[in-house]
């Protein structure tokens, strides 16, 4: 057997070693991080390669490529999206992605992302609320408690100061489960028998739900004025969580247009109808919420630049003990003789 060179070997971040690293960072550390990241990118936005993720549909849910690259650094993520994976046990969302040297194209990191994701997915709300949300909210909704709800609630209050968490699921057990898993880590929480109850005083709105259809977690009669939602279920073609009408009482802010308009809230809405795209507002281009009746409405989908400075982070922070080294590239000591490579290694 031949032992591979260092150009051979691409750190790699398995699920434990995620878990390793937030928890040797901190959870709160590592959100804060995560959105100082995002906001630093969203800031240079436009120097990004920029596409809308590659989809890939199929009755039960959808499997996407997301590119992206700032001119030295090239990433992508794999991610799914499957409702309905729960009942043979298996998550709705699972993902890994890469960031590569793009003067080389050699990997520089391949990183696992189902933990990852949630916690951008949960940095970018809070950074989009930061921009976006009433001055002084403490109370957010939580419509929508499964994978990604624990982690939306301790974002919203490491980078926004939320305090008090209203929770509601259409299963009690996913409401019990985030209440158990966020006992005693300073959140009041509230669990609700009615999606009306759990916004409640809430001056942010987050629905997390998924079903692959049009839903409607919230009707238009129970978004009051001033409040922030911050909808992030609705994602995918002929998948949304909001009825029309709120949008069109709402401000609203996207990542990426063109990838948004098919898969967000804003599909319901005729294609050149105006919103903001986010990195505008975050780079003081744009205006932000403008008065405290405004509705503000983050149309959130996900966006290969959050990735990207996701897996910036990870590398930035990575030590030796919280990754392997993958013998992933090929490495032959005459880089024009990979068949006398192959050969060499029989037997
Ligand atoms: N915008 C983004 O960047 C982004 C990132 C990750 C996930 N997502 C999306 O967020 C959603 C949630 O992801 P997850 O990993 O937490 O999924 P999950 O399957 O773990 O949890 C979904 C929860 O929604 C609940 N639910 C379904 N219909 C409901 C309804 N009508 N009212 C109240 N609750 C309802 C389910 O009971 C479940 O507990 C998915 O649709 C996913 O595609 C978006």
């Amino acid at each position: 057997m031949m032992e591979p060179s260092d150009k051979a070997l691409v750190p790699f971040v398995s699920v434990d070693h995620m878990m390793q690293l937030i928890h040797h960072i901190g959870v709160d550390a590592m959100l804060r991080g995560l959105t100082d990241y995002i906001e630093a990118d969203f800031r240079r936005w436009e120097l990004f390669d920029k596409t809308p993720r590659v989809a890939s549909h199929s009755k039960e849910g959808v499997i996407e490529l997301m590119p992206t690259s700032d001119g030295e650094v090239y990433g992508f993520k794999y991610v799914n999206g499957h409702p309905k994976n729960w009942k043979d046990g298996r998550q709705t969302v699972t993902a890994f992605g890469l960031l590569a040297d793009v003067a080389t194209g050699y990997p520089v990191l391949l990183s696992e992302m189902t933990v990852l994701t949630a916690i951008r997915t949960a940095a970018m709300s809070a950074l989009a609320a930061k921009h976006l949300a009433p001055q002084g909210a403490r109370t957010m909704a939580m419509i929508g408690n499964g994978a990604q709800a624990e982690f939306q609630a301790r974002a919203f209050r490491a980078i926004c100061g939320v305090d008090q968490v209203r929770l509601y699921d259409i299963d009690r057990a996913a409401t019990e489960k985030v209440a158990r898993n966020l006992a005693g880590q300073g959140l009041s929480l509230v669990s609700c028998s009615w999606p009306e109850d759990a916004i409640e005083g809430a001056e942010i709105l987050t629905t997390c739900t998924a079903d692959k259809q049009y839903s409607t977690i919230l009707t238009d009669n129970m978004v009051g004025a001033g409040v922030h939602i911050n909808a992030v279920g609705g994602d995918c073609p002929g998948k949304t969580e909001l009825h029309r009408d709120i949008l069109m009482r709402s401000e609203i802010y996207v990542e990426y247009p063109p990838q948004t308009r098919v898969e967000g809230e804003i599909q319901q809405l005729a294609p050149d109808y105006p919103v903001t795209e986010l990195w505008r507002v975050i780079a003081g281009q744009a205006a932000g919420r403008a008065n405290n009746r405004q509705i503000t409405l983050f149309d959130s989908v996900g966006f290969a630049v959050e990735d990207f400075s996701a897996l910036r982070f990870v590398r930035d922070r990575l030590t030796h003990e919280h990754c392997d080294m993958l013998d992933l590239l090929a490495d032959p000591d005459d880089p024009r003789d990979l068949y006398g490579m192959l050969e060499r290694a029989k037997g």
